[in-house]
């Protein structure tokens, strides 16, 4: 396997001052992260500050979205240049949490990742199914559904990267731990809807396919131990330093 990814998502979790201590403590332990490749999400209006504690510590910043169009009157928004010219190298696309409080589609979800790949930033684009779509058996069908919307018409040209993030909605932030041969399985599916997308060659240069759901340091060498598992995109557990310093390591490990 390639250096495992490690993507830290903050959600809107931390005041101003804690997602500066948080980062200065991540910072402090990059020295451990040599062969993993670390990247952490705050919010927008941290973005700026945790990119200045981060710089030399190989540690690099992420946003949680992004706009779809390039600018323009769209109050609120954020584009991907404007990302982009904070030292964001790294855009986390359609998450659960946005899907379902937002609304965003789709659509929305496919726009912003044309836009984002269109100007050299890695998306980051989640998938993932519902405990119904589960119990239904369903989970493949929307998985597929997700991936061929998200993705359909898109291609990769040399210079760009993309991850897709496997996230059972019914796992985040519940605690729980998924078999690591369910992940794997899914990850090949995710991997084989993506062949038929782009093409093998592409895929296996510029895509890779991350977990997400409840990863802690316990679980999370078992799960990156897995051939189709390239890292982990970790929520609850990366708002600890140690915790999260202890997945990096776990990651390593594997
Ligand atoms: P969690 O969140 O690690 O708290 O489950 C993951 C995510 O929502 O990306």
């Amino acid at each position: 396997m390639d250096n495992p990814l490690i993507i830290a998502n903050w959600k809107m979790k931390l005041a101003p001052s804690e997602a500066h201590v948080l980062a200065k403590k991540v910072a402090k332990s990059s020295a451990k992260f040599t062969g993993a490749e670390v990247v952490v999400c705050p919010s927008f209006t941290e973005l700026a500050a945790v990119a200045g504690i981060m710089e030399g510590s190989g540690v690099t910043v992420g946003a949680q979205n992004c706009f779809w169009e390039e600018q323009g009157a769209f109050t609120g928004e954020v584009s991907a240049s404007q990302l982009a010219a904070h030292g964001v190298g790294t855009v986390i696309v359609g998450h659960s949490e946005r899907r379902a409080h937002l609304g965003e589609s789709s659509d929305m979800v496919h726009r912003k990742i044309r836009m984002l790949l269109s100007v050299g930033l890695r998306p980051v684009l989640c998938v993932g199914e519902s405990f119904d779509d589960r119990a239904e058996g369903q989970k493949e069908v929307v998985l597929l559904r997700q991936l061929h919307d998200a993705l359909g018409g898109l291609w990769l040209t040399d210079a760009q990267q993309l991850v897709v993030a496997y996230e059972p909605v019914w796992v985040i932030g519940s605690g729980q731990d998924v078999d690591p041969k369910e992940i794997e399985h899914t990850h090949q599916v995710i991997e084989q809807s993506l062949y038929d997308l782009f093409s093998r060659e592409a895929v296996d240069e510029h895509v890779k396919i991350i977990y997400g759901g409840s990863v802690d340091p316990e679980n999370v060498g078992r799960y990156v131990a897995e051939p189709s598992v390239d890292g982990v995109l970790v929520g609850t557990a990366s708002l600890d330093a140690t915790q999260f310093a202890a997945i990096v390591a776990g990651a390593l490990k594997a």
